[in-house]
Formats: structure tokens, sequence, C-alpha cells
């Protein structure tokens, strides 16, 4: 626990800033229960892959390859592992990862869309659509939207957004410019990526509606892990490593917020929220634009229908 962490409050649910994935699971027995989560493999996904595991639940825990997701499964104990691949810029390691899992049976409790990359110097493109974008929300809108006959009737689905959504361009989404060529910054195509990630939370929330499913995304906090790779330095990944102690959340403290959701019972109850802390927060106003997040889904499915076979 940073010193931040420790001067901070607990939320109305008694979990807070410096709840941990552990903390916000104690006493409970996942035994029985399936959880999918993508980016198993690192950061906030491998610790949530553990927590979940030591629980007694079964991960299928998916990263790029196969052999990087089982790699990872040797590092946790308890509950049972099945890793897979799904590269999220690769719309044919997707359909195969949702193929595989409906093809094994496994009814999955909850989803978690955990793997992302942020700020790329530089403008990088799957299929004619900005990286960050289409690894971020168009993949993960192609897993789960294929996945969602296999979700139990009261499955989550958790989406881990970020307040680096704040950076996202005038309007939440510049449709005009999906692919970058009319400008490229890569703080607002993460900010536009994770905005992204909380409507299409929202928009299948409201799907969902008047069944016993749930949808809602978060905001994990700031953490140092592997995210940061394509904008430190040799000298800022020094500070970060000097200052991260006593101002960033810990790993085990990030993981908290997704695992909260995925995983508690009182959790059921929130769907088309955004959360923080483990606990309900507001996101930027065009974020909660329902309009918008209708549109975001029918721009997406075009975008996923134009994917090559
Ligand atoms: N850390 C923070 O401060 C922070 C703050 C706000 C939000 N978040 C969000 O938290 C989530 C987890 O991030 P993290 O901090 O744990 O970062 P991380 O340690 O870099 O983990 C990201 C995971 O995503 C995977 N991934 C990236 N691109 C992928 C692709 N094309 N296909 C499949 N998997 C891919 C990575 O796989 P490889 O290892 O193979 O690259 C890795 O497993 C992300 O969605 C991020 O936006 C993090």
């Amino acid at each position: 626990m940073s010193l931040y962490s420790a001067l901070k409050s607990k939320g109305p649910n008694g979990f807070g800033y410096g709840s941990t994935a552990e903390d916000v699971t104690a006493g409970l027995s996942l035994a029985g229960k399936t959880f999918l989560l993508t980016g198993c493999n690192s950061g906030l996904g491998l610790e949530t892959m553990r927590v979940l595991r030591l629980r007694g639940a079964h991960v299928v825990g998916t990263a790029r390859t196969e052999a990087k997701a089982a790699e990872a499964g040797n590092t946790a104990a308890g509950g049972s592992f099945t890793p897979l691949a799904c590269e999220l810029a690769d719309a044919g390691s997707i359909r195969a990862c949702v193929a595989a899992v409906k093809a094994s049976g496994l009814r999955l409790d909850a989803i978690l869309a955990n793997a992302g990359i942020m700020a790329l110097p530089k403008l990088e493109k799957a299929y004619g659509v900005e990286l960050q974008f289409f690894t971020n929300h168009v993949g993960h809108f192609m897993l789960i939207t294929g996945l969602l006959d296999a979700l139990t009737d009261d499955g989550r689905v958790v989406v881990t957004s970020s307040g680096a959504h704040g950076s996202a361009p005038r309007g939440g989404i510049d449709f005009h410019n999906l692919g970058g060529e009319r400008g490229y910054r890569g703080w607002t195509f993460y900010g536009q990526s994770k905005i992204a990630n909380i409507l299409f939370a929202k928009e299948l929330a409201r799907r969902f509606a008047g069944t016993g499913r749930t949808a809602n995304a978060l905001h994990p906090g700031v953490i140092q892990t592997n995210l940061g790779r394509s904008m430190l330095n040799p000298v800022t990944s020094f500070l970060f490593g000097l200052a991260g102690p006593f101002v960033l959340k810990s790993i085990p403290e990030g993981a908290a917020t997704q695992t909260y959701l995925a995983a508690h019972p009182d959790a059921a109850k929130w769907s088309g929220e955004y959360f923080a802390d483990c606990n309900p927060a507001r996101p930027r106003r065009d974020a909660t634009n329902a309009e918008l997040a209708r549109r975001l889904w029918d721009e997406t499915e075009a975008i996923v229908a134009d994917l090559p076979a």
C-alpha cells in the first residue's frame, strides 16, 4: 500500500482506493465459476487471474499467443486454467478464440476485457483502423459479442477503461478519423479507445436490460505496469520507479475494481456504470451519451462486417 492509499477513505461498499483484489474477494468461494480474462500474462490481468484462481475459479486466460497464456497460467495456483490465444489486433485470432470457447462448452460467469495498449507514439493501424482503437475497443467488441451465447444468464461483462478517457477528442469519438489519417496523437487516440470502452459497456448494458446480465466499465487507477512501455524512456522509467511506491496504486490495488465487478455478489446490482476505486464514479459527460453509445455500436459492427473472412 502506498502512502497515498493509506490516506484515502473507503467508498460506500467498504472498499476503496487501497483495496486489493484479494480484499474484494476475501471469504468468497468462486469454485464452480468460470471467468474469461484477456491480457492474463501481464500487469492487472496477471494479478486478476491469480486472485480469481486463489478463490477457486476456473479462468480462461487469453494472451497474444497460447504459449504466453500457458506460461502465465503456470505462475498461479488454485482453481483451474485454460490458456487460449487471442491477438486482439487479428480478426482470425479473435474468431478462433470465440470458436474454441464455444467448442469447450464452458459457460462464462464473467468476461473481463482487460488487455490494452497505451499512447503509441506513432500512428499504427489494423485493417485501416488506428491500432489502439482496434485493439482496445474493436477487438474486445468482436470477442464479447461473439461470446454472448456462452455467457450465463446472470453473466457479467467487465470492461477495463481508464480515467484517460478524458483525453478523447471533443464529442468523444471522431468517426471521421478512426484511421488517424486526419491527424494522430497517441494520448488522444488512447483516450478515444477508452471512452469507447465505457460507451460499449453502456450500450451492452442497455441491450441486457430486463435480463440478469450486466455490463460495466472501470478505471483501475494509475499503476506501474508494462502499459507505459511505449511512452517511457530510461529517465522517466527511473523517476516513475522512485515515485511509484508513494503515489501510485500497487498492482494488487489496481486489479481490485475489475475483480470486484466480476466476482463480488454485491456488484450484480450494477449495470451500465463506470467504476473507480471499487465504487461507482462519474466519467466524462459524453461517456454517458446513450445516442453516442448506440452510434458507436453500429459503426463498430460496420467495421467488423468489413473485416476479411
Ligand atoms: N496501468 C495503469 O495505470 C492503467 C490505468 C488505466 C487503465 N489501465 C488499463 O488496464 C488494462 C490492463 O493494463 P496493464 O496496466 O495491466 O498493462 P500491461 O501490463 O501492459 O498489460 C496489458 C495486457 O494487454 C495485452 N495486450 C496488448 N495488446 C494486445 C493485443 N493486440 N492482443 C492481445 N493482448 C494484448 C498485453 O499482452 P503483451 O504482454 O503480450 O503485450 C498484456 O497482457 C488496460 O486496458 C489499460 O488500458 C491501466
